[in-house]
């Protein structure tokens, strides 16, 4: 049996929308930060006498991705035998939460301990992404870009968790699942948004901007182009038809609370993802306070404290946190058997 974990990523500079075509290849470059305690952990076990892979996910995702991901794998990485393969995460899943991308991560470095032959790092950046497209940047620890490519560069880290000793809050607004899953609202901001070059154009200036402020420990000029980034990438959505709304009531407050935060001369810059959820960073000493006055938002459920964090990991065993108590039962979902997809 073998246990790994793997830490959840924000993106400063978001992925929104794949290339056309199959591949799972973005449409632009995307800056993530791991995020060190939102976590998911992933444990395989052969099926000795078993036909089919059997999957789970607790708190529940969805788990039919996780077979077919699951089958993939096993042909990509030249595994045979049947797998027993349980997710698990200690954050709320599939609520803009990024947690499909810890899940993948944890997943596909488990898996890995089953191949083969013993696969590069880049193999498995790129097998993680085929889970979930960001899963790959929570494939390596710190500030981690993403570009379009198969080659060995297309994931990289510009700079490792402790270069940058950030805080993290997350303002959690909700806890469902989201309104319309990212694969969705990116196919459909890319096929009717007409915003979306634009978009696309934008995000490479940004891009520049973030890896500088990166190299030189700049939070304003990171804070700024991250915060105008989420903003343009919920703009674009906004432009789909359908439109693609992802925030609450609560949402909209913490974005006042993290600007009137600034003005009152804090330091603290948000970005949100396809969910309610508002990521806010800021320097270590003063995120006390502003933790605080997040918490004080009405419709804020409660705050979680993050910081940069590391690679995934293989365990001996669970993790404390899922030994304590969302692991569930013995069965789980059997996958059905799926074909290339
Ligand atoms: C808004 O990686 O979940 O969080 O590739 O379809 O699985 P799929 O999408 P996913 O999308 C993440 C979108 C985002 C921005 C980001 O993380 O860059």
């Amino acid at each position: 049996m073998t246990w790994a974990v793997a830490n959840a990523n924000v993106a400063l500079v978001k992925y929104w929308g794949r290339a056309p075509g199959a591949g799972h290849q973005p449409a632009g470059t995307s800056l993530s930060l791991t995020l060190d305690g939102l976590t998911s952990g992933a444990r395989v076990e052969e099926r000795p006498r078993a036909a089919a892979d059997r999957v789970a996910w607790a708190p529940p995702g969805p788990v039919a991705d996780l077979g077919r991901f699951v089958a993939r794998a096993r042909a990509q990485l030249g595994i045979e035998r049947p797998l027993d393969a349980l997710v698990v995460s200690n954050f709320p899943v599939a609520a803009g939460l990024a947690s499909s991308a810890s899940a993948y991560a944890a997943l596909t470095t488990a898996l890995a301990a089953f191949a083969a032959d013993p696969p590069s790092g880049d193999r498995l950046a790129a097998l993680a992404r085929q889970g979930s497209g960001s899963a790959c940047r929570s494939m390596l620890g710190g500030f981690v870009q993403w570009r379009p490519g198969d080659d060995a560069g297309a994931v990289t880290q510009v700079a490792p968790a402790e270069h940058w000793p950030l805080a993290v809050l997350v303002a959690v607004t909700g806890t469902g699942p989201k309104r319309v899953p990212s694969r969705e609202g990116m196919r459909r901001t890319r096929t009717t948004s007409p915003f979306f070059d634009a978009w696309l154009t934008a995000g490479e200036a940004d891009l520049a901007a973030v890896r500088e402020a990166v190299r030189s420990r700049d939070l304003t000029t990171l804070g700024t182009v991250a915060e105008r980034n989420a903003l343009r990438m919920h703009a674009t959505a906004l432009g789909a038809d359908p439109p693609l709304l992802y925030w609450e009531a609560a949402t909209v407050a913490v974005i006042r609370e993290v600007w009137r935060l600034r003005e009152s001369g804090v330091p603290a810059f948000f970005t949100i993802d396809a969910g309610p959820q508002v990521k806010v960073l800021c320097e270590p000493g003063d995120s006390r306070r502003v933790e605080r006055a997040l918490a004080a938002v009405p419709g804020v459920l409660r705050v979680l404290r993050s910081r940069p964090g590391g690679a995934p990991r293989i365990l001996r065993e669970a993790p404390a946190w899922a030994a304590s108590g969302v692991l569930p039962g013995p069965g789980g979902e059997e996958a059905r058997p799926h074909g290339p997809a």
